[in-house]
């Protein structure tokens, strides 16, 4: 099954990507997580995101297209897998597209800005696996660590205040097209598309998904 998971900044996406891996053992793709790693291995790519993603810009139609096609390739994706971060962009839609990449379902998650503005303030991450928690709504075992390894949990560069209104700007400018365009698809019975009210507690969101796809 392929998945495309559509959503603003902290709607969501990484959190039930999680859920979906591991119930439904479809890879997950996140284009942040990768540039994440990118940056801390110190790559010429990685230089290169880390201003963008700092600024809470978006990285070049090019260079994403490029990364995201070469991943698709690797066997693990071979009976499908979950786009989470991609695409995020008209241009990097048309690519799938032409690349004749058939998606089964596009999941959008809705949350207003205000919601996430706050939300994003206790998120915290494991940078080694990308798996993300919040201090509220969905605490690790142990305060600061994460459940499988024991390692810190580290605060993203990008999660201060500022930054994530800005991604929220971009997000509603240069994303937020991809509702239409995927709902046209639907229409034409080229995709599904569900829309999840992400202000639910994640847990109902996730059997959500699972009465999606049972
Ligand atoms: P990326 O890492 O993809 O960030 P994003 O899309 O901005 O999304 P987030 O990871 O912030 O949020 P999420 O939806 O995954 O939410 P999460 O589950 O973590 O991209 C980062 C940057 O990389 C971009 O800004 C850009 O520069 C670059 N980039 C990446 N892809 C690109 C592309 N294709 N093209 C160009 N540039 C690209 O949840 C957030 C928090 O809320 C967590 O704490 C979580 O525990 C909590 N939470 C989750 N669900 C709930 C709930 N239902 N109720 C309460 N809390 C919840
Ligand atoms: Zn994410």
């Amino acid at each position: 099954m392929r998945i495309i998971l559509l959503g603003a900044p902290g709607a969501g996406k990484g959190t039930q990507a999680q859920f979906l891996m591991k119930n439904y053992g479809i890879p997950q793709i996140s284009t942040g997580d990768m540039l994440r790693a990118a940056i801390s291995a110190g790559t010429e790519l990685g230089k290169k995101a880390k201003q963008v993603m700092d600024a809470g810009k978006l990285v070049s139609d090019d260079i994403m297209i490029g990364l995201v096609k070469e991943r698709i390739a690797q066997a693990d994706c071979k009976n499908g897998f979950l786009l989470d971060g991609f695409p995020r962009t008209i241009p990097q839609a048309d690519a799938m597209q032409e690349e004749g990449i058939i998606i089964d379902y596009v999941l959008e998650f809705a949350v207003p800005d205000d919601v996430i503005v706050k939300r994003m303030s206790g998120r915290r991450v494991h940078p080694g696996s990308g798996r993300v928690y919040h201090v509220e709504h969905n605490p690790p075992q142990q305060a600061g660590k994460d459940d499988v390894t024991g390692e810190e949990l580290i605060i993203r560069d990008d999660d201060k205040e500022q930054t994530v209104r800005k991604r929220l700007a971009i997000y509603h400018e240069q994303t937020e097209p991809l509702v239409d365009y995927y709902r046209r698809l639907a229409e034409q019975d080229k995709t599904h598309y569900h829309r999840i009210d992400g202000t639910q507690p994640v847990a109902e969101i996730s059997k959500e998904l699972a009465q999606l796809f049972n």
